[in-house]
């Protein structure tokens, strides 16, 4: 049985007062239950996330690091920081990264295990753009950004890591997957890595992204295959996200 995961991606959003109000309305209204929630806020509100949730049930982490331990990468932001603040978790490959930052699968697969090697939980996104849907590549676009992964880490590094489907097309557009195209792919991704090891395919925590909200939650999260999402936009409201997190059981 896998645990469902919610985890809100806060991206490039907030303010020291807007960050204690979300905090505050998480805290006071999210019951618990069997998802692990958590949120990945920017880096300079880790302090006050990490100060705000130590104690509850809810974790934090990251939404980018560097793949490098330490040294002269100036402006960069090392896994060893991030342990230091408590952070659970990292997300890797955002499309928002490979697209705006030039990402590439080599330097996410660097990532992914210098996250692992700290012992933090990796979060890696794989989505296709229209273009790519529209062409008919989809599935062969994702499972090369799964496996640029798979194949530097070992296909057993996927059990202490969450995969998070995000069609780039759905991300902050208001346009979600219907419930069948995301299960489609998400079956697929998990398919592809059953071909390495059927245990560890089935033991993955597959996150549907891309404009969910309280409305789409439940008919996405009943699909076989989407144990969870990746919550940009509604996660900035803590009703919203509550009722997202709550959709998950
Ligand atoms: P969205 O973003 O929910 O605002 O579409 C999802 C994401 O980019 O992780």
């Amino acid at each position: 049985m896998r645990t469902p995961v919610v985890a809100g991606n806060w991206k490039m959003n907030g303010t020291k007062a807007t960050v204690a109000t979300l905090l505050q309305g998480l805290k006071h209204g999210l019951q618990p239950g069997r998802a692990n929630v958590l949120v990945c806020a920017p880096f300079p509100y880790l302090s006050q996330v990490a100060d705000e949730l130590s104690g509850t049930a809810i974790q934090w982490g990251a939404q980018n690091v560097s793949e490098h331990p330490s040294g002269a990468y100036t402006g960069e932001v090392s896994v060893g920081m991030l342990e230091d603040f408590g952070c659970s978790h990292v997300i890797l490959g955002h499309s928002e990264r490979r697209a705006l930052y030039g990402e590439q699968d080599d330097v996410i697969a660097e990532k992914f295990c210098a996250v692992q090697a700290a012992g933090l939980t990796p979060i890696l996104c794989v989505g296709e753009t229209l273009e790519q849907r529209e062409a008919g590549a989809t599935m062969s676009v994702v499972e090369q950004q799964l496996m640029a992964v798979v194949n530097r880490a070992g296909i057993t590094a996927m059990t202490k890591a969450v995969l998070a489907y995000e069609p780039v097309w759905a991300i902050g557009t208001g346009k979600t997957a219907s419930p069948e195209q995301a299960q489609e792919v998400h079956q697929a991704l998990r398919a592809r890595l059953a071909r390495e090891d059927g245990a560890v395919a089935d033991s993955l925590s597959i996150l549907y992204g891309g404009s969910v909200k309280a409305s789409n939650a439940a008919e996405l999260f009943a699909c076989p295959d989407i144990d969870g999402g990746l919550i940009g936009g509604a996660s900035l409201d803590a009703e919203e996200f509550i009722a997202i997190c709550q959709a998950a059981g």
